[in-house]
């Protein structure tokens, strides 16, 4: 096993230990935070096909690693420049830790009662740009949306409770009043 992998192996082992002993997802989270921060400053695991994306979705994105269960999701994600996501959820909770340039996230709240298929009322709240070194920690219910407003190709590490596709994650239309389930197929 490289050093590349041995870095990918105790990262996982370390968080393996923090999901299986904090039940409380907030308290989770401020553990989680830590140890994404110190698995980036390592930079052993980034190679250089982590910046491909695909033009056609603005994006890239390459798995590290996911559990046999489908818990632990690792994935390294490149949002070209000008490039970003539409309103999500992940259905799951999230750890985001920057790499290389700038990730301008934005927060949103719903408004409707989630009763109506297809339909959802959203609600900008906050916004936080996620640099190099910083962490943005997502409990399960939030809603985000990110776009790469530098002229380079941004790159950041992401952890989640359980593989994308394996929730049941929404992402939504905020000017239509519009959701649609979610998926992503990683490298
Ligand atoms: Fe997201």
């Amino acid at each position: 096993m490289g050093p590349q992998q041995d870095d990918i192996q105790s990262f996982v082992v370390e968080l393996r230990k923090v999901v299986h002993e904090v039940a409380d997802e907030a308290e989770l989270l401020v553990q989680v935070g830590p140890i994404v921060q110190r698995m980036v400053q390592k930079r052993r695991w980034l190679t250089a096909d982590m910046y491909e994306a695909d033009p056609k979705l603005g994006y890239g994105t390459t798995l590290l690693h996911v559990e046999p269960d489908q818990s632990l999701f690792v994935v390294v994600d490149s949002w070209l420049p000008g490039r970003g996501v539409p309103p999500h959820d992940h259905d799951t909770w999230a750890v985001v830790v920057g790499v290389d340039g700038t990730e301008h996230n934005l927060f949103w709240q719903r408004l409707d009662d989630a009763q109506r298929p297809g339909y959802a009322e959203l609600q900008l709240m906050g916004e936080q740009c996620v640099s190099v070194g910083e962490a943005l920690l997502l409990p399960g219910g939030s809603i985000h949306s990110l776009i790469n407003e530098t002229e380079h190709t941004s790159l950041s590490f992401h952890v989640y409770g359980r593989h994308l596709n394996f929730t049941e994650r929404r992402q939504f239309d905020p000017d239509n009043n519009l959701e649609r389930p979610f998926k992503i197929a990683p490298r």
